[in-house]
């Protein structure tokens, strides 16, 4: 039958006492299958490898969450095989087969709900409510995928008499999809899921920091009903299997998200046309970000301070949406700064399996090096006003503390390189004209905000703030599935909006068929 609309699934309400003791006990049930070993999937069969990878619980790095296979260049020549030949017979199913596969995952997603956060908490840091925001994205993208692409299926018609005209869809071939360790769960499911139920094959490389994770969300699509050799698990080291998985001349389409070098990188290799490849390859990359929020000088200072530190902290400041610049009019800069302060000073910084946590660890230790590298560059950039103390909790894990720099030059390098971490720096503008020119003055285009009372300002904001994702009113992360398609441009990334319903075309070849009648 004909499927309901899409309407984003509800989070969970750990408000409930229900609901906290079924994450408390999913928590412990988790920490009861440490350690387990995780091997890679190549056309269903399971295959260890000699090297592995430990991941760790970046909250007590003494504990190992799972230990990983990782693939070489060989198995990644083996899972590409594997997708190609599974590639007639998953692309011959009907769109609505196949989006039926995907409501299944949608569901199993939602059944395992506190599970498959708790392996978030663990594996990545993430605190429950952030967790559950990822699971909700997660199911989301299966649900409204699942409708896209029978809504694509249907031909366009453009019929005259004598001459029958339709345009219908055929999937790609093999994608290759490379995915990042701080949405292990949805960003994961939106190019796995979005690729295979548009009838490609998939070989999927997780982060080498969320194996677990990326393990769990194939065990589930399999289970909802996609093939093996369909779908291929391959954690590894990026440099050992990536260039396979981006050069490799039977891959057609390359499906990244992570960092701006690397995805650089990734476009330039799969541009590469070795001999014997027939096909231009297809990529989808989605970067960095340095995104700003503007507080006008007549904000609502109680929402923006609320805004700017969710935006900023939440998840450590881990996400690509998350707000590392205030730019701040200078009417009101003073004020805001000094209550923006106080409620930084106030978030609370632990463990994510602790639900009041706001502030996780990050991710490893190579990224708490990097981010406190940055913490020096911002002591000689600008005015350090606030540098919470997590000494004692870094002796176990790898948490930094929030940081706030202020009057913060527009060219530093704290407010033009992305960080990755919880440290934002506050930039004084003179008046509008001057916070859109900063706002808009980095390499990035990926999401951004302002907070202000007046029309005209905001109208302005909407027509020269120019990023992907633009939020008027409120906080810069946590795009919605449907209601804000996700992406940016610029060195952003390529402009693919996830969560939109244009996405599933990048996995798609239009073709035109007419007929002399
Ligand atoms: N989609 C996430 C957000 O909007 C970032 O990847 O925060």
């Amino acid at each position: 039958g004909e499927l309901p609309p899409f309407r984003n699934a509800p989070t969970a309400d750990f408000a409930k006492a229900e609901n906290r003791r079924a994450m408390v006990e999913a928590l412990a049930q988790v920490r009861g299958r440490f350690g387990k070993d995780y091997p890679l999937l190549i056309d269903g069969r399971e295959v260890m490898t000699e090297s592995r990878i430990d991941s760790l619980d970046p909250a007590q790095q003494t504990r190992v969450v799972g230990r990983s296979a990782s693939a070489d260049a060989g198995h990644a020549e083996a899972a590409i095989a594997a997708a190609k030949k599974a590639l007639k017979a998953w692309s011959a199913r009907s769109p609505r087969e196949r989006a039926d596969v995907l409501l299944k995952a949608a569901a199993l997603i939602r059944e395992r709900r506190f599970e498959l956060i708790a392996w978030m908490v663990y594996e990545c840091g993430k605190p429950w409510r952030e967790a559950d925001g990822e699971l909700v994205e997660a199911s989301d993208f299966c649900e409204l995928y699942a409708r896209d692409m029978i809504r694509i299926a249907e031909p366009r018609r453009r019929d005259v008499p004598g001459e029958t005209n339709a345009c219908t869809p055929i999937p790609r071939g093999v994608v290759s999809v490379i995915a990042p360790w701080n949405f292990p769960l949805a960003i994961s499911c939106t190019m796995v899921a979005g690729a295979l139920v548009a009838g490609n094959t998939v070989v999927y490389k997780p982060s080498e920091q969320s194996p677990v994770v990326g393990w769990h969300l194939v065990k589930i699509l399999h289970e909802a009903g996609v093939p093996a050799g369909a779908l291929n698990y391959l954690p590894g080291v990026g440099e050992a299997v990536g260039p396979t998985l981006v050069k490799h001349p039977d891959v057609n389409m390359v499906a990244f998200t992570g960092s701006r070098d690397v995805g650089l990188l990734v476009n330039r290799l799969a541009a590469e046309t070795p001999p014997g490849q027939d096909h231009v390859k297809r990529v989808i990359a989605e970067m960095g970000g340095k995104n700003a929020l503007i507080i006008d000088d007549d904000a609502d200072l109680d929402e923006a301070v609320v805004g700017v530190v969710n935006a900023a902290f939440g998840y450590s400041g881990q996400k690509c949406s998350a707000c590392s610049r205030a730019i701040v009019l200078d009417g009101v800069y003073d004020a805001f700064l000094a209550r923006l302060v106080e409620a930084a000073r106030s978030v609370k910084v632990g463990p994510a399996e602790d639900p009041e946590t706001l502030v996780g660890p990050v991710i490893d230790a190579d990224s708490r090096r990097k981010i406190l590298s940055y913490k020096e560059v911002a002591r000689r950039e600008g005015r350090v006003v606030l540098d919470t103390d997590v000494a004692e909790k870094a002796v176990v894990g790898t948490y930094v503390g929030p940081m706030i720099v202020a009057d913060v030059p527009p060219d530093a390098r704290v407010a033009q390189e992305e960080i990755f971490g919880p440290l934002l720096s506050v930039i004084r503008a003179r008046d509008l004209d001057h916070a859109l020119e900063i706002a808009n003055g980095t390499p990035y285009a990926l999401t951004g905000g302002i907070y202000s009372r007046s029309p005209v300002n905001i109208e302005r904001a909407r027509r020269e703030f120019l990023v992907g994702n633009l939020y008027i009113n409120r906080g810069n992360t946590g795009a919605m599935v449907d209601r804000q398609p996700f992406g940016g441009f610029k060195l952003s990334g390529i402009g693919t909006k996830a969560g939109g319903s244009e996405y599933l075309y990048e996995f798609l070849i239009m073709r035109s068929i007419t007929e002399n009648t």
